[in-house]
This record gives C-alpha cells, structure tokens and sequence, in this order.
C-alpha cells in the first residue's frame, strides 16, 4: 500500500482515497411507508452521484461497501433482492463507467455469489480495466477480518512454499497481500444514517483515515453532502503519530 505520511497529504484538499458505508436505506424507505428494497433502488441513485462528483473533484479512489459478510444474516428475500439490484446495476451501468474513464474492482469473498453474479463481476472488472481514471471499488461479501486471513492465507502459502519465513512476515508483507494494496490507503472514511461504528468494513487499511460520520441516510446523500463531508476532511491536521509542531515545522520549510 502506498505510504500516505508525505507532507503532501497534509496540505491535499480533497482525499485521495474516500471509502463509505452506504448506510440507512431500510430507515429511509420506512419513513416513507415503503418496502426496504425501495431504500435501496434509490441507493443506487446516490451511489451514481457519489462516483460522477468524485470523478469530477479529482479523487484517485472511492471504496463503497455494498453488502457486508454479516449481511447474509438478512432475511433471505432482501438478500435476493439485493443481488438482484447488483446484477442490473453492474449491467446497466458498465458501458457508462467506461465512457466516464471508470476502472471497476470488486473487492470481497466472491464464492458465495451464484455463478451469473460473479461473470458479471468480471466482466465488468475486464471491461473498464484500462480506464485512466477514478478507481471505483465495490465491496461485496467483504469483511475486514476476512481480508486479514485472506492475506495471512496467502503468505502462509508462501512460507509453506519456502518462499518466506515465519520471521519474514512483517506488516509490510501482509500490507502486500490485503485488498487494495495497490491503491493509497483511505484518507477518508464516511458514514451515513448516524450509525459511529465500523461493522467490520476496511480493518486494516483504514489505520489512520479521518471519519467523518453524518445524519443523512444514504438515499438522500447527494453532492452538497459530498462537499461537506470533503470540507471537514481539509480541516483535519493528519500527524501520523507526529506532534503540530513538527508538522508545521515541515509546512514551513
Ligand atoms: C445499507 O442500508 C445497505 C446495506 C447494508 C446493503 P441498510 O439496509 O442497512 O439500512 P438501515 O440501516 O436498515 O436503515
Ligand atoms: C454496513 O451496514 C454494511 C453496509 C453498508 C453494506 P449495516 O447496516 O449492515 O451495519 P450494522 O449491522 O448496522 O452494523
Ligand atoms: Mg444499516
């Protein structure tokens, strides 16, 4: 993963790397007397606004988490819903993330997803994997701690194979090995619906990212919403375990 602590960051506007939990779909539909499922068509109206303004602002990467692997406690008939939603989105959608310079990830444990749902997935993946532009990740069937064993896993297999040893195994190889070690860790991390917890989203790369936490449930996050969320951001003094001071020592120089 790439090393956020320059002094660059400190003076960068707008984030890098925003990440979100997509939270209140259920509260938003109910409020209006609606089925769930509601709440999270009109999810995907706010998720399609997020990606355009992000785009638009210039931020290198947006994790979105879309469905959590503690969400198949769900009851079954909103779970196939919500993959149903998956498939006509990532279908719908495609062409016009490529034609907007998109590159699509899916990020998550993809063996539970039917057979179909995963072609689409690479397809998608396949499809916008030259694009230049903003890198929209979709977390789906992930887990924070899954990642962390996905990558424990990887790098037994390598001492396994002789390949490291056990005292090899440093934070910088499982760094290495945990989704998304290629982009810049988040910088930021939003939650709608005023839930202030973390439900098991991005564990490890989310270390030192600023959280911003707001009322508005998802369906109703819009770009004035974004752009607030990005001004408290450039508010924040990230020290990565520093002191101000010798922030400002370094500002100064
Ligand atoms: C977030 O909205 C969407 C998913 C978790 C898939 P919720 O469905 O959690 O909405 P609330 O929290 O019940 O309002
Ligand atoms: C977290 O939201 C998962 C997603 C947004 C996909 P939940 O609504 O499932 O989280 P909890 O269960 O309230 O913590
Ligand atoms: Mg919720």
């Amino acid at each position: 993963m790439a090393d956020n602590t320059q002094s660059s960051q400190t003076e960068r506007r707008v984030p890098r790397h925003v990440v979100i939990i997509m939270d209140g779909n259920g509260r938003w539909a109910k409020k209006r007397l609606m089925p769930r499922v509601a709440g999270h068509r009109a999810g995907v109206d706010s998720v399609r606004r997020t990606v355009q303004h992000c785009a638009k602002l210039g931020v290198e990467a947006l994790t979105l988490f879309a469905f959590s692997s503690e969400n198949w406690r769900r009851p079954e008939k909103e779970v196939g819903l919500l993959m149903e939603l998956f498939m006509t989105a990532l279908k719908k959608e495609t062409r016009k993330l490529k034609e907007n310079g998109v590159r699509l990830r899916v990020i998550g444990d993809r063996s539970r997803f039917s057979e179909k749902l995963r072609k689409q997935m690479d397809e998608a993946e396949a499809y916008t994997a030259d694009s230049q532009g903003l890198n929209l990740v979709i977390a789906a069937n992930y887990g924070g701690r899954w990642d962390i064993a996905q990558a424990a896993q990887q790098v037994a297999s390598l001492v396994e194979q002789g390949k490291l040893t056990a005292s090899d195994v440093t934070e910088d190889v499982l760094a290495q090995h945990m989704c998304m070690a290629d982009l810049p860790e988040p910088d930021l991390l939003i939650r709608t619906s005023g839930e202030q917890r973390i439900s098991n989203f991005l564990l490890w790369q989310c270390a030192y990212s600023e959280f911003y936490f707001t009322d508005t449930m998802w369906p109703d996050f819009d770009e004035a919403a974004l752009d607030a969320a990005f001004e408290y951001y450039a508010t924040r003094e990230r020290r990565f375990g520093r002191t101000g001071e010798q922030l400002e020592q370094v500002q100064s120089a």
